[in-house]
């Protein structure tokens, strides 16, 4: 009997869309890494409403600042966001009926502007990336501040320092620990704003858990030191060092390139028929890269953080990948996708 047969009867029924934010499902994926000696779990956060780990974060960031009266019926809110935190927060207010700007900049897709106009949102498009740090990150935040300044009554939410973003995700982590029956000896997370990291390892911590946690980044982000680079995948990494961030909060970091991520996500659909997004693949080719490091027995969760339908044009686009990440182009008759294929095993 499947799962959607046995689900009948009133006490199956959601109070609203919001309250499908979270108890995403925990599933065991036994044939992406079927020779590894360890056990190997995904959190699979494609399953909230608008698709990510984010609705999470949007959701728990709002609740609180209603129930603390920072926002109140006619409240604006404000928020930098080029992705999945504005679709999450999006949905919120139009749930909520408050307004809405999102301010984005022009590596902003097409279709992420779609789904935050379809939402309702009032997209605020920065043109130009600061002019002392070059970066397009620090211009939002500047003009975050100034709508701030100009809108009277308006809350900025400031996902890179509010408590409640990681306070969102102490609660994936307790998830994570009643869908396993114990704490797992792995968690695998990405990083970009340190919120998921932050509320897992929080977690963990208060928990007198054991769990070893290994924070993915990309290659060329700030957070653990290195030096900023051009990055085409988003989702992780950051081109700055968040105030979430603390030395300690993971176990080691991996890194992993743009190709890495496109290897991972293309195994994953290949071997799981999971279509994930751009971090997610980083997550799995970083497994990749440390399982020699892994200890045979142990349980590894991987959080899947978005789903794959917003990179269609990128990381699913053969013609894309060839004109971004293949070095020797188009090489003999191999299709790119078996030459993936092959790199990853
Ligand atoms: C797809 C994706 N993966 C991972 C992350 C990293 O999450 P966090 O901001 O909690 O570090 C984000 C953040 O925006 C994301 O959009």
């Amino acid at each position: 009997m499947t799962g959607l047969a046995q689900r009948k009867g009133a006490e199956f029924v959601n109070d609203g869309i919001l309250s499908t934010i979270g108890n995403t499902p925990l599933v065991r994926l036994a044939r992406l890494f079927a020779d590894a000696p360890f056990h190997v779990f995904a959190k699979l956060e494609n399953f909230n409403p608008c698709g990510s780990i984010k609705d999470r974060t949007a959701l728990h960031m709002l609740e609180a600042a209603m129930k603390s009266g920072q926002v109140q019926s006619g409240t604006t809110i404000i928020e930098s966001s080029s992705g999945n935190l504005g679709i999450g927060l999006a949905q919120i207010c139009l749930y909520h009926k408050l307004p809405f700007i999102c301010v984005v900049d022009p590596k902003t897709t097409s279709q992420n502007l779609d789904i935050l106009r379809a939402y309702g949102a009032r997209v605020d498009l920065v043109r130009e990336p600061d002019p002392v740090t070059g970066e397009f990150l620090q211009a939002r935040l500047n003009r975050v501040r100034a709508l701030r300044k100009a809108i009277a009554n308006s809350y900025w939410p400031d996902q890179y320092s509010n408590p409640n973003n990681p306070g969102a995700h102490e609660l994936t982590m307790s998830e994570i620990v009643e869908q396993l029956g114990r704490a797992p000896d792995y968690l695998v997370c990405a990083t970009s704003t340190c919120g998921t990291l932050r509320g897992c390892s929080d977690f963990i911590r208060h928990g007198g858990h054991a769990t070893s946690i290994i924070a993915v980044d990309a290659v060329g982000s700030a957070i653990f030191g290195q030096a900023p680079k051009k990055r085409l995948i988003p989702g992780h990494g950051a081109a700055i060092v968040p105030r979430l961030f603390e030395a300690g909060l993971a176990t080691r970091a991996v890194y992993v390139t743009d190709r890495d991520c496109v290897i991972g996500c293309r195994r994953a659909l290949h071997d799981e028929a999971l279509l994930v997004g751009g971090s997610s693949g980083a997550i799995v080719s970083a497994v990749q890269k440390i399982s020699h490091e892994i200890r045979p027995g142990s349980s590894c969760v991987l959080i899947f953080s978005d789903r794959g339908e917003r990179y269609l044009d990128t990381i699913f686009s053969d013609e894309w990948v060839r004109i971004h990440l293949t070095e020797a182009a188009v090489k003999s008759n191999t299709s790119l996708r078996e030459e993936l294929l092959q790199d990853a095993s």
